[in-house]
């Protein structure tokens, strides 16, 4: 049960964030526009949403998911691979530490961004990918296991970030794009796939019993209809050109 949010308000600065995604640069009007409809959505949730200031020295700041891994026993400052984007956990930690008692830091050598860290009930699956090495993943998964919790690696090649692809979107439920429909990995938990062609839409948010689906994506949007939450779909298509996804926008815990 998620009871609060973080959020940072996108700075003009974000027409220069990092992106391989070749969709054109962001409105920055409507990428605030799109910013409080997601809040909007967070508190339709029922979560209590701190809005951070926008912070204009890192374009990427308003993808605040990746500086951090909340957990409900600590948090865990990351340590982005992005050179533009290492600063950005300067400024999540006072924060944090209003919340929790108990904080912990990747450390050197080890780079670990939030987006690739996928929750399901107790576990914690870390990504492999281009912004997380193995000795950030080492790192994360000994953390939670001093913490009572667990983590296993997944390795990702299609994706910027595990959650690019696959979050869970019900009890033992996943919604997986590309790589990870067949992967051994989640061979316990029902696959709903999704199709190449919407392949950005795999990034849901599930909240208490609410699930937040990005618009323009009407076969996901099919596959999620009978999943037993109410659908709330969000536009993020600034956001989207950044290689953002949903969950990238918050620290929900
Ligand atoms: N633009 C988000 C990121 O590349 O980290």
């Amino acid at each position: 049960m998620f009871t609060k949010a973080i959020v940072r308000t996108p700075g003009r600065s974000l027409t220069s964030g990092l992106t391989a995604a070749n969709l054109g640069t962001p409105d920055y009007q409507k990428a605030l526009t799109q910013h409080r409809q997601y809040i909007e959505a967070l508190e339709r949730c029922g979560l209590d949403v701190l809005i951070l200031e926008a912070d204009e020295a890192f374009s990427d700041s308003t993808f605040v998911e990746d500086v951090a891994i909340v957990t409900p026993k600590c948090a865990i400052i990351a340590r982005p691979a992005a050179a533009s984007r290492r600063g950005e956990t300067v400024s999540i930690l006072p924060i944090l530490e209003d919340f929790y008692s108990y904080i912990e830091k990747i450390q050197p050598p080890g780079t670990l961004d939030g987006g690739d860290v996928m929750q399901v009930d107790q576990h914690f699956y870390v990504g492999l990918s281009e912004r997380t090495n193995r000795a950030g993943a080492d790192q994360l998964i000994e953390i939670l296991q001093r913490y009572g919790m667990t983590g296993s690696v997944v390795p990702v090649t299609e994706f910027l970030h595990l959650k690019t692809g696959v979050t869970q979107v019900a009890e033992n439920t996943l919604l997986a794009a590309g790589e990870f429909i067949a992967n051994p990995v989640f061979s316990d938990f029902r696959i709903l796939p999704v199709p190449e062609a919407e392949n950005d839409g795999a990034n849901c948010i599930r909240i208490n019993d609410k699930l937040l689906l990005s618009a323009g994506f009407p076969e996901v949007r099919r596959q999620l209809i009978d999943q037993g939450a109410e659908l709330i779909e969000v536009d993020i298509s600034e956001y989207g050109k950044l290689d953002g996804g949903l969950t990238c926008l918050s620290l929900r815990f």
